[in-house]
């Protein structure tokens, strides 16, 4: 594993490993037990979309492992006047030991990796959000001690969440099921995938209860993704009938978790009700960033 672009080119068992180094370090960094793991090292943090904890986790992440985060915003950086990617590329990789990227476009951190000799971390793009999946799936494994067997619910707009909790949860062998208006599906590539696999259970539907019957686990996010605040109105308007209520909790199973990625719209994708009863385990979720980046970290650039 040279870099973390997405969870589609992970296995269940590198997932694994992240995860298990994530609890060590967890613990460690609870325990008072430090590691410099990446003493003098430097990752360049690139951000072409806002964020309050992919930033903070990674920037105190890396101090806590002795190195270094340069937060470097897409628009006061040359990249917001044009640079080209992979000009940017070759320039970061002669100063820093990874990259992490925030951005819109998929291709555009395939093609930064594919020019950068040194490790590229997907901080978000449109298409997924590799980080914060491996930090939900840390957060279930924790408070349930399994993931397989377990059934994961999504409900709500098929995006970058969407599609990493599909592949992410799929390839730790959970079922999914989606429920999401025909016209905001989740990708094809996520879809693609969920059809080759063969034991576990994945299905999509337009039918909220349907989907959360028997969940061990809810998810869902923002109906209106960052990029896409023009269509906000026409999404408010298809996302009606698509939220996280006691209605929908009464479907999944009893102990259900609940997660969100934050930020978090109450009143939309969820009522504050069942924010606020599961905010336990959507603030750990939260904090869990910190845990599975270092892990991300230590294991990419640690070397
Ligand atoms: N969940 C998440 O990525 O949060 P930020 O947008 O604040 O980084
Ligand atoms: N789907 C959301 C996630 C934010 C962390 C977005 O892309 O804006």
């Amino acid at each position: 594993m040279k870099d973390l672009l997405k969870l589609l080119d992970l296995s269940g068992d590198e997932i694994t490993k992240i995860l298990d180094m994530a609890d060590q370090l967890k613990y460690d960094l609870k325990h008072g037990i430090a590691h410099e793991y990446l003493k003098g090292k430097t990752l360049a943090m690139i951000f072409e979309k806002n964020s309050t904890r992919t930033r903070v986790s990674f920037e105190t992440g890396i101090y806590q492992l002795g190195g270094h985060g340069i937060f470097l915003s897409g628009s006061d950086s040359q990249l917001g006047r044009g640079e080209p990617i992979k000009d940017t590329a070759r320039v970061l990789e002669r100063y820093c030991d990874g990259i992490m990227i925030r951005t819109f476009e998929q291709e555009k951190v395939e093609e930064l990796a594919d020019y950068a000799g040194i490790p590229v971390i997907n901080g978000l793009t449109d298409f997924e959000h590799p980080c914060q999946v491996l930090a939900d799936l840390m957060t279930i494994r924790e408070r349930m001690s399994r993931l397989k067997g377990l059934k994961v619910c999504y409900i709500g707009d098929g995006n970058n969440m969407a599609n990493s909790i599909i592949i992410g949860a799929l390839k730790c062998g959970m079922d999914v099921s989606v429920a999401c208006p025909r016209q905001y599906r989740p990708d094809k590539r996520a879809l693609d995938f969920a059809k080759t696999v063969t034991d576990a259970k994945f299905t999509l539907t337009e039918d909220k209860m349907e989907a959360a019957k028997d969940a061990d686990v809810l998810f869902t996010d923002v109906w209106a993704s960052m990029g896409m605040e023009s269509e906000a109105k026409a999404r408010m308007q298809a996302f009606t009938g698509y939220q996280i209520n006691d209605e929908v909790m009464k479907a999944a199973k009893p102990h259900a978790l609940v997660q969100h990625c934050l930020p978090a719209h109450r009143g939309e994708e969820i009522t504050d009700e069942v924010f606020e009863k599961h905010a336990d385990e959507i603030f750990e979720e939260a904090e869990n960033r910190l845990h599975a980046q270092k892990a991300v970290m230590v294991l990419l650039m640690g070397g």
